[in-house]
């Protein structure tokens, strides 16, 4: 059950505006007026959020009587800290989803809702740098935050922003003033062909320039595949994808022989292999579950695997024959793995 220090801010909506016909911003603030919790650039937040369509959760609306199903959303900082005072946000309505953006654009003014504390897992890099920063869609949320931050220190950047169209660009005109020098826009008008360059976009790399990028998941893959391709190491390129960590179309079931556990597990497709590990009574190490960190990769002693993580190098892949176990899975046949 939830407690109120699992969820230990109560928000309330202070102001909702539609950017586009699916996207809406809402600003909190405190709802005991007092100041909020600092945060930097690329912070997200977790909201608690009601997946039952069409009711109210009771924190909301006080003395209803159905319980709700209850969900948690994250949802990244679009302001800079310095705005002090509120936290704003932007949400994408998914029409198919399982409710919780649509509980996100049912609130109204005035409403309540919990949220844990602020954090930060696509931060800035610490040193002074040349910051390129690139989004897709309603990935701009957090690469805007870090462009006001940036903007406040004074610090050189470039912001790269693609979208359908202009009417499906949220903060589109938020952000006219940064054009020309600072600011790119790009319209592919659903030809992929129209897109952002990225080979140009991202340029080539040096000792002070770092990427980030947020959006959907093609888009990253494309990034990292083309920084890779231009001699990025992978301590310059910095992501988050959006969404929760789904499985790849393609899937296949595996078998995954663990050798040190003496256990042989049958994976279906629509399971990680970290997840049959745990389903199994077996505790690995895992962070993020989405191939980002690395923390659960696991050395493979015989079988090829098929990497879909953002983490290992190619020496880590090649000669140490890691893969993680949280997103990849077997290329063909069966894996053996040293757990
Ligand atoms: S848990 Fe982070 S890469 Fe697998």
């Amino acid at each position: 059950m939830s407690t109120t220090s699992e969820w230990p801010l109560e928000l309330v909506v202070a102001d909702t505006d539609p950017l586009t016909a699916e996207i809406s911003s809402l600003k909190l603030k405190a709802a005991d007026g007092g100041p909020l919790p600092a945060f930097s650039g690329g912070a997200h937040i977790k909201f608690r959020v009601d997946l039952t369509d069409g009711a109210k959760d009771p924190v909301t609306l006080p003395g209803a009587l159905r319980t709700p199903t209850r969900g948690e959303r994250c949802y990244s900082l679009v302001n800079s800290d310095d705005q002090s005072g509120y936290y704003e946000i932007a949400v994408k309505r998914e029409a198919a989803g399982a409710g919780g953006s649509r509980f996100m654009h049912a609130l109204r003014t005035g409403e309540h809702v919990r949220a844990a504390l602020p954090t930060n897992d696509f931060p800035l890099h610490d040193e002074p740098h040349e910051a390129v920063l690139m989004a897709g869609g309603i990935g701009i949320t957090p690469i805007l935050s870090m462009a006001k931050e940036l903007s406040a220190k004074g610090a050189p950047y470039r912001l790269h922003y693609a979208a359908r169209s202009p009417e499906t660009m949220a903060y589109r005109t938020g952000i006219s003033h940064l054009r020309g020098e600072q600011a790119s826009l790009y319209f592919d008008y659903g030809d992929p062909a129209r897109g952002m360059p990225l080979a140009e976009v991202i340029g080539q790399p040096a000792p002070n320039r770092h990427l980030y990028v947020c959006g959907p998941r093609p888009l990253i893959d494309a990034v990292v595949a083309t920084a890779r391709a231009q001699q990025w190491s992978a301590g310059h390129v910095h992501f988050e994808l959006f969404g929760a960590p789904t499985p790849q179309a393609g899937n296949r079931p595996c078998r995954v022989v663990l050798q040190r556990s003496g256990l042989t597990l049958d994976v279906p497709a629509e399971k990680s292999i970290l997840d049959a590990m745990i389903d199994a009574g077996l505790d690995p190490m895992f962070d993020c579950r989405r191939g980002e960190c690395s923390v659960c990769a696991v050395r493979v002693l015989s079988g090829t695997p098929e990497h879909h993580d953002y983490a290992l190098s190619d020496d880590d892949r090649d000669h140490e024959h890691l893969m993680c176990v949280c997103v990849s899975r077997a290329r063909e046949g069966e894996l053996v793995l040293d757990a």
